[in-house]
């Protein structure tokens, strides 16, 4: 195992930790959605056992609108997590997003693992994933289409996180013809591409242009949940007083500002960044998500109560989903939108 290797799987072990802990959450600023509260219907005619929250990814009907998201890839700590991650997924048949395949590109120790992970998600959709600092590099993406082959991936997903790579010691903060190297993705990938953050959101600007790109889904990853700046900062032992901490675009203001552009572009929205409560979850899609996903407190819960925690988690959060539509006048995903929510502010 050369340096560079050495120092990825150090990395990664790092970032688990720290995620374990709630030290590393936004300070100040939060996903935005406390400032929503839900239109009452007192004459609903919602049939409550008639909701159904069944919905299309990528050509997999999954049970809930709900994706677990990439946290981790090929590592020997990562392994045993995306194992347990699989069996959560399976049993709810919702996506399971690994994390950046960087490292098991450089190797093929982790075939073995992958097949199994793939055997243990059973039909659940996975999500294959790489950074955008890394695909610029990549002279040809034929080792990648080959890895999330052996995956049997169902989408790539690119993260953006230049605050990270800014932050990190040793980061690649370059950026520069990533617009470039995705188009030319999308063009010769043979999955579909999905594009997402890490905790900083993406701007209705930035979603257009990826759109135009041929982006077939937008993760927003908005700011609110994990802080990928404060888990840099802590990893280098810096002042916590660092004012990039609380950088980003809040996930409620990404979701409403990206699902506009549904009037231009056919595209999988999903809601991310903080979404930790079902309330969250129920906002993030009454604001125009297709789908929510989280990480940090998936990641959690797995190692507090194992895999069966994690299933009883998002199983409780869309049992209230359910109750937030039938008190809402929702009978379905389409017809619980942005008329659901009120300002908490109108109240007065
Ligand atoms: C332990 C951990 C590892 C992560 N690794 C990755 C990764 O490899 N690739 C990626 O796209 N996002 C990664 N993320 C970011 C998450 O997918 C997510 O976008 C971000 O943490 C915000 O969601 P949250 O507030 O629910 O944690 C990771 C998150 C966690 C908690």
């Amino acid at each position: 195992m050369n340096e560079q290797s050495e120092h990825i799987i150090s990395r990664k072990k790092e970032h688990l930790e720290l995620c374990k802990t709630d030290e590393v959450k936004f300070k100040e600023k939060t996903s935005g959605f406390e400032q929503y509260d839900f239109l009452h219907a007192a004459l609903t005619e919602v049939k409550i056992d008639k909701i159904d929250l069944s919905k299309k990814f990528f050509g997999k009907r999954v049970s809930y609108p709900f994706i677990i998201s990439c946290m981790t890839g090929g590592t020997t700590e990562g392994e045993n997590i995306n194992l347990q991650l699989a069996e959560a997924a399976a049993e709810l048949n919702v996506p399971l997003g690994l994390g950046s395949l960087r490292f098991a590109l450089e190797t093929n120790i982790f075939d073995e693992h992958f097949k199994v992970i793939r055997k243990t998600a059973k039909d659940a959709p996975i999500l294959g994933n790489i950074g955008g600092a890394q695909i610029i590099q990549m002279k040809s993406f034929k080792p990648l289409f080959h890895l999330l082959d052996k995956v049997e991936a169902d989408v790539l997903v690119v993260h953006l996180n230049p605050l990270q790579e800014l932050l990190q010691k040793n980061g690649e903060p370059n950026f520069h013809g990533i617009t470039k190297s995705l188009e030319k993705l999308v063009k010769q990938s043979p999955l579909p591409i999905l594009v997402k953050e890490v905790g900083s959101g993406i701007s209705k600007k930035n979603a257009q242009l990826l759109l135009g790109l041929g982006v077939a889904g937008i993760d927003v990853a908005g700011a609110g949940g994990t802080s990928w700046a404060g888990v840099e900062i802590l990893r280098n032992k810096q002042s916590t007083e660092n004012p990039f901490w609380d950088w980003g675009l809040p996930t409620s203001y990404s979701i409403k500002s990206i699902a506009e552009l549904r009037k231009k572009h056919k595209f999988i929205l999903i809601g991310s960044g903080g979404i930790n409560s079902s309330f969250d979850a129920a906002k993030a899609l009454a604001l125009g998500a297709d789908f929510t996903a989280s990480a940090r407190i998936i990641l959690q819960t797995l190692i507090n109560s194992q895999q069966a925690g994690v299933v009883s988690l998002i199983k409780e959060w869309f049992e209230d989903v359910k109750k937030i539509m039938f008190l809402t006048d929702s009978q379905n995903l389409c017809s619980f939108g942005l008329e659901k929510l009120i300002l908490k502010k109108d109240f007065s």
